[in-house]
């Protein structure tokens, strides 16, 4: 792969907006390549030669506060186009003597009416006689005009909510031209990069693709490289991925943690072994994963100890293989994104997703990670283009910890028996009734406390099932998924009738945020 510095692209400054990641994926939508830098590694860029425009995005920052992250002015002379979204508009405002101020009485949170005030061409094609729809979410505004800047549009608690220096190409916009809530947003984009920055369309999976088998050609020569194929989307790819470029040099290895959905294992190994005919190696360690995870009820423990069984297993079998010097993973640009902090300085942690942070040292493998500049969506893209087939390369998302992260509390065999056959009902039924691909994520869980019931005329005491099903972009925000009242009771009646252990179940409506896709 040709090395990023030479890329044409948009750079994309992260102040910590929650939807930062969406502005890079809407311009790659567009065919050109973006990436999400933080602000020591904006300052640590030493060749600006591929950057077509810098895109600032928002923050929780405040500008009002001396304490807020600030930019260095030398940005707005480099004679690159520059786009402010929110934080970015108030930080570019700020540095040409406008003015920001906080006003609590003139937020702006969800939708708001924007009305054209002048022409740019910024705004081409974006408003609808004169007025359009956008997502604010702000309390800082701008509040008198910077320097050389000139009004394009406004709503009626923020008058300065799109401005622009046309000679000095810099734009900013006080909403969120990213989120599907403001109507017509990738066009906001569409005219920054192409009428504006003059940028390419340069960004093609395919292509990506053939680069991505070359380097591993070349990067591995006649090395073994390992790869843990768990049958999700991810790892799935990256195998296909490798065996293309080194076919039997390539050993994936399939751990039986016994933590998968029900017959999934099974499957993964049938599909991969038989119609990929990959080199697969099986091993088994159900037993020793429950007995390390025994009275383990806290998530972050749940997924350090299993962290480290599967380091442990690998460990174990490149000890056994020789010539082994590679370990493949799938880690996508999300992860990557997700696991930096705005300046650079170590960010508190939500979930510790262990696919990001390396390995340890005494492993002595290298680290092959094909996809880390990938989203999700354009990994799927690259497993089509592999031949890989729907049923895997749609699957949903499921987190490496597995069911252990969906059984609240304690785990036991018992309580995975029975969380595998309700999850299975509420997938098939989901798969029947043509809802399965319109749903980013679902599962069942189980919920740690057993309640009462009544069944015949006998008293129960068992678990709770809690049904989740969210429609997301990559995971970063999320919305229940709104069924049918009929489908749910339906579902609620197979799992209570054909479920030995659950004799309720709930269907949780919560988003993200304030609450997250997986319980634990
Ligand atoms: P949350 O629960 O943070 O999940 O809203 C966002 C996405 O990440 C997945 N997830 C994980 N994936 N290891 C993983 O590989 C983990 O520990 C983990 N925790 C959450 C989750 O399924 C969703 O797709």
């Amino acid at each position: 792969m040709r090395a990023i510095e030479d890329k044409d692209r948009i750079v994309i400054i992260d102040f910590g907006s929650q939807v930062t990641k969406l502005i890079a994926r809407r311009i790659r939508e567009l065919k050109v390549f973006s990436q999400i830098v933080n602000l020591k590694e904006f300052n640590n860029i030493k060749n600006f030669k591929g950057i077509k425009g810098i895109i600032l995005s928002g923050g929780p920052s405040s500008v009002t506060n001396k304490k807020h992250i600030k930019i260095s002015s030398l940005i707005f002379k480099k004679n690159i186009p520059i786009l402010g979204i929110c934080y970015g508009l108030q930080l570019i405002a700020n540095a040409h003597n406008g003015k920001v101020k906080t006003n609590l009485k003139k937020r702006e949170f969800g939708r708001a009416l924007l009305i054209k005030r002048n022409n740019s061409v910024l705004i081409k094609k974006f408003f609808k006689k004169s007025k359009n729809f956008v997502w604010m979410s702000h309390q800082d505004a701008v509040t008198k005009m910077p320097k050389n800047f000139k009004r394009i549009a406004s709503t009626k608690d923020s008058p300065l909510t799109i401005i622009e220096n046309s000679k000095k190409k810099i734009f900013g916009v006080q909403f969120h031209p990213e989120v599907t809530h403001t109507f017509n947003g990738q066009i906001i984009f569409k005219n920054f990069i192409f009428d504006i920055c003059n940028a390419k369309k340069n960004w093609k999976v395919d292509n990506e693709k053939k680069e991505m088998i070359n380097k591993i050609v070349k990067i591995t020569k006649n090395k073994k490289v390992l790869c843990a194929l768990s049958g999700g989307v991810d790892s799935s790819v990256v195998a296909l991925l490798i065996n293309k470029a080194i076919k039997k040099k390539l050993i994936c290895i399939m751990v039986d943690t016994g933590l998968m959905r029900k017959n999934e294992f099974s499957e993964t190994l049938r599909i991969f072994k038989k119609r990929y005919k990959l080199n697969v190696k099986v091993i088994n360690a159900e037993k020793e994963f429950l007995k390390n995870l025994t009275n383990i009820s806290d998530p972050e423990k749940k997924r350090k100890v299993i962290g480290k069984m599967f380091i442990k297993v690998f460990e174990k079998e490149a000890r056994k293989i020789k010539n082994i010097e590679f370990l493949a993973q799938g880690t996508l640009y999300p992860d990557i994104i997700e696991s930096k902090s705005v300046t650079g300085s170590k960010s508190s942690k939500i979930k510790s997703h262990h696919n990001v942070g390396g390995l340890p040292k005494k492993m002595k493998l290298k680290l092959i990670e094909p996809f880390k500049e990938l989203f999700k969506d354009e990994v799927r893209e690259v497993g089509k283009s592999l031949g890989l087939i729907k049923e895997i390369r749609e699957k949903h998302p499921f987190p490496g910890p597995g069911l252990a992260i969906r059984i609240i509390g304690k785990i036991t065999k018992e309580k995975i028996k029975i969380l595998q056959e309700a999850d299975h009902i509420f997938i098939n039924e989901l798969k029947k009734n043509n809802l399965y691909d319109k749903i980013w994520q679902a599962y069942a869980a189980l919920l740690p406390h057993k309640t009462v019931g009544v069944m015949g005329d006998s008293r129960t005491y068992e678990f709770t099932c809690l049904l989740r099903a969210v429609t997301s972009e990559d995971g970063m925000t999320a919305e229940h998924f709104s069924f049918p009242k009929d489908f749910l009771e339906n579902i609620s009646n197979k799992i209570i009738n054909k479920v030995k252990g659950i004799n309720r179940v709930v269907y949780d409506v919560s988003s993200k945020p304030p609450s997250t896709i997986e319980l634990e």
